[in-house]
């Protein structure tokens, strides 16, 4: 199959994260509870405080935007730019019940952002940046809207190994099925797990860096099918490989995830380890 162009990508994205944006709706608060902690790590490694001016990159349903406008409150602001307006819609929602009308969330592309050159205190991103066709192009445009001295803080997915939330599901499906070998360069959950790499390409842009750290935490679910809904919800990149299985093959692929789910039962209810990256930098004053 021939590489996907950038610009192929970016639409294959804006259509993925749409599809499954009434799904996050429906898992908001189960979400928030579980990856707080991420959001917490990214206003302390951003340097966020009261009356900065925040860019949020890929928002989503709205984190970690809505976080970094309770820490920079009324006098600063907040703008998340994502590619799917329907996850938008829903972060958008979010913000007005919370009565934050300084933060706001605009479409766009991370890769050709539409804000002036320093216009930024800080930017932070929760889970967007591996997903990109040209990560450096967004670290170039991340530089240029910062002001000088101002800080980056970005989450990305760990290794595999070390989240089973996402790879237990794409092992069972590769039993059932032959998936091409992944592209270590292509965007996808994974792409910025090595230590370093994010940070490397940050350097290169220019930026200082500060910090490339892994933390670890559980994700809960109340049995192995709520984790099954949830993952079918939510999870554009596995949504999109189940859609290459037959109807029985679905059905094959549903019974081993569940079974391999089970497998990480403690008491009563089971408990997914997690690992993610979190890279700061600093634009050079
Ligand atoms: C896994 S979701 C993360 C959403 C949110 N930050 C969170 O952590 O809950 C990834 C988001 O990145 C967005 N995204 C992917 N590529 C993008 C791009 N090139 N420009 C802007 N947003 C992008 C998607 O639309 C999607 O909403």
């Amino acid at each position: 199959m021939p590489t996907p162009t950038p610009a192929e990508v970016i639409e294959a994205q804006r259509q993925d994260w749409n599809r499954v944006a009434a799904g996050w709706d429906k898992w908001d608060s189960y979400f928030s509870r579980n990856m707080t902690f991420i959001n917490h790590r990214l206003v302390a490694d951003a340097r966020l405080q009261p009356g900065l001016r925040v860019l949020d990159l890929g928002s989503g349903t709205g984190y970690p935007a809505l976080l970094a406008g309770d820490v920079v409150g009324s006098e600063g602001s907040v703008v998340g730019i994502d590619l799917a307006e329907s996850m938008l819609a829903v972060a958008t929602r979010k913000a007005k019940a919370l009565g934050m009308q300084h933060v706001t969330f605009r479409t766009g592309d991370v890769t050709t952002l539409p804000f002036d050159s320093e216009s930024f205190d800080a930017v932070i991103s929760r889970f967007c940046l591996m997903f990109l066709p040209e990560i450096p192009k967004a670290l170039k445009e991340i530089i240029r809207v910062l002001k000088p001295g101002g800080y980056v803080a970005a989450a990305v997915w760990s290794a595999p190994e070390k989240n089973p939330f996402i790879r237990v599901p794409m092992d069972v499906i590769k039993t059932i099925t032959s998936l091409p070998p992944p592209d270590p360069e292509a965007p996808g959950v994974f792409r910025l797990a090595k230590p370093g790499d994010l940070k490397g390409m940050m350097e290169g842009v220019g930026l200082s860096p500060l910090g490339d750290e892994e933390f670890t935490a559980d994700v809960t679910y109340a049995t192995a099918e709520e984790f099954f809904s949830s993952l079918m919800d939510i999870a554009a990149p596995i949504q999109n490989l189940f859609a290459t299985l037959t109807a029985e093959q679905k059905i094959e692929a549903e019974r081993g995830i569940v079974k391999a789910v089970n497998g990480y039962r403690h008491h009563h209810r089971i408990v997914l380890p997690i690992a993610v990256r979190i890279v700061a930098a600093r634009k050079p004053v």
